[in-house]
């Protein structure tokens, strides 16, 4: 068995090295290349203020990207007997180099090692959920603005209530987006703040140079306050996860609202056979699974927050083993967001729209404001207007005029698609994507 880091004159029973390391093994196998970097700026940063040679930072530098290489080929394991991602890759530089791999955890503690390791790979996985909200959102506006002539009922209490479009219908899930963008740039912006340097959650009495690894590493600023720092490990977790679970909402509510409208009793919408699934026994059935499986998924999602507010909010501040349970439902969740994304975009865009659902006399109530609102516009009091037009309804006299003109800001005549596209560019161009590329390119490939 391997021995630990901590390691002194004895050592943890089988049952408690089990419980304590937990699913550590796999869950830092996420953070393993986040690690390396984080240490490939600790390294040179120490050796900037004389705690390791010239030489030494070269080797350990060399080493440390062969074992990147190592990761990113999916050769990395943590080992039976190691605790985790830091313990692992420590460990290989010693097997490796010899001694000069114990002198890399000078003046850092495993504690600001996951802090930064999880902000490394959060920053990635948000641009990642970034990039992949504008293609659903520019899928979106292209289906809004492809269908921005065909009507479809709108409804309120699940009862028709007025003329609304699909350009209405899937250019309001775009919008949406860009609130959500804003959530995930706060969280992106939270994230993008080193806190390496805090050590155990008290710093160091080391002359660290703590400007120097946030330049390396591209980050914005530092958490600067080394007790703040560790209070950020799950902040920065539920943070993230707001903005995540705000996505997952929209979604969520795009996909009930799609299974509803595919359904027979609506059919305002098709999927392509391909696009659907079938019974073991009903042969004619054509299922949208896709949208109920996001559905589920991100009203699953939606709970992230929650899951991680119920470990982190009542421990004190400074660092507590509770905070590692947080990695077994912030990790996975990412990929869960981003498959549900990529589905959403790919199904979107094969969806079919109903041109003649107006056909159906069951909608043609939904005319019922826009007469009320001719008769106003020709002079009649509204109240009057409102009074006529229901007395002529419950006559059995009302012939509705399938037309409508709405031109104001938002509404069905005048989409305002490429004001909202504005307000997502400008959104974007609030990320800094290219500046921590060059950083992380810089540190990596060493030029
Ligand atoms: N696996 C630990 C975590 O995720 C790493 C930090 C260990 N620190 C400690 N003081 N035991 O929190």
């Amino acid at each position: 068995m391997a021995t630990k880091l901590w390691e002194k004159n004895f050592t943890p029973t089988a049952e408690i090295e089990r419980f304590t390391v937990g699913r550590d093994r796999e869950l830092d196998t996420y953070l393993a290349e986040s690690d390396v970097m984080g240490s490939m700026a600790h390294i040179t940063m120490l050796e900037s203020i004389g705690l390791l040679t010239a030489d030494e930072l070269k080797l350990l530098l060399a080493e440390l990207r062969n074992i990147l290489q190592e990761i990113r080929q999916g050769q990395f394991v943590i080992e039976e007997g190691v605790e985790d991602v830091h313990s692992e890759v420590e460990l290989l530089l010693t097997r490796r180099l010899g001694d000069v791999g114990k002198k890399i955890h000078s003046g850092r503690s495993r504690n600001d090692q996951v802090l930064v390791d999880l902000k490394l790979w959060t920053r990635r996985q948000l641009r990642e959920v970034v990039e992949l909200v504008k293609v659903l959102f520019d899928e979106l506006q292209a289906q809004s603005e492809k269908y921005k002539n065909v009507l479809m009922p709108g409804y309120t209490h699940l009862q028709v209530a007025m003329p609304s479009s699909f350009g209405l219908w899937f250019g309001a899930y775009a919008e949406s987006l860009t609130d959500d963008m804003l959530f995930l740039q706060a969280a992106y912006k939270m994230v993008n703040r080193n806190p390496l340097g805090s050590a155990a959650g008290y710093g160091s009495s080391f002359p660290l140079n703590r400007q120097m690894t946030t330049d390396l590493l591209g980050f914005d600023s530092m958490d600067y306050n080394v007790v703040y720092a560790q209070m950020g490990r799950g902040k920065m977790e539920r943070n993230v996860a707001f903005a995540l679970a705000s996505v997952a909402g929209t979604i969520a509510k795009l996909a009930f609202d799609a299974c509803l409208f595919n359904s027979q009793n609506f059919a305002f919408v098709k999927l392509p056979n391909e696009c659907t699934t079938g019974s073991s026994i009903m042969p004619h059935k054509k299922n949208p699974d896709v949208f109920e499986l996001t559905r589920a998924k991100c009203n699953k999602l939606q709970a992230l927050p929650q899951q991680i507010m119920l470990i982190m909010n009542n421990l004190p501040s400074g660092y507590f083993r509770d905070l590692q349970i947080i990695k077994e439902v912030f990790l996975p969740a990412f990929a869960e967001l981003k498959d549900c994304l990529q589905m959403t975009a790919y199904i979107i865009n094969k969806m079919q729209v109903n041109d003649h659902i107006l056909d159906d006399p069951r909608y043609d109530l939904m005319f019922s404001v826009e007469e009320v609102n001719r008769l106003a516009a020709n002079g009649m009091p509204f109240r009057d207007a409102y009074k006529k037009v229901g007395l002529d309804i419950e006559a059995g006299q009302f012939t509705p005029v399938k037309e409508v003109h709405h031109t104001h800001e938002g509404s069905i005549g005048n989409l305002c698609t490429a004001e909202v596209a504005t307000l997502m560019d400008n959104v974007l161009n609030g990320f800094s994507f290219e500046k921590v590329e060059e950083a992380e390119r810089k540190l990596t490939m060493g030029s």
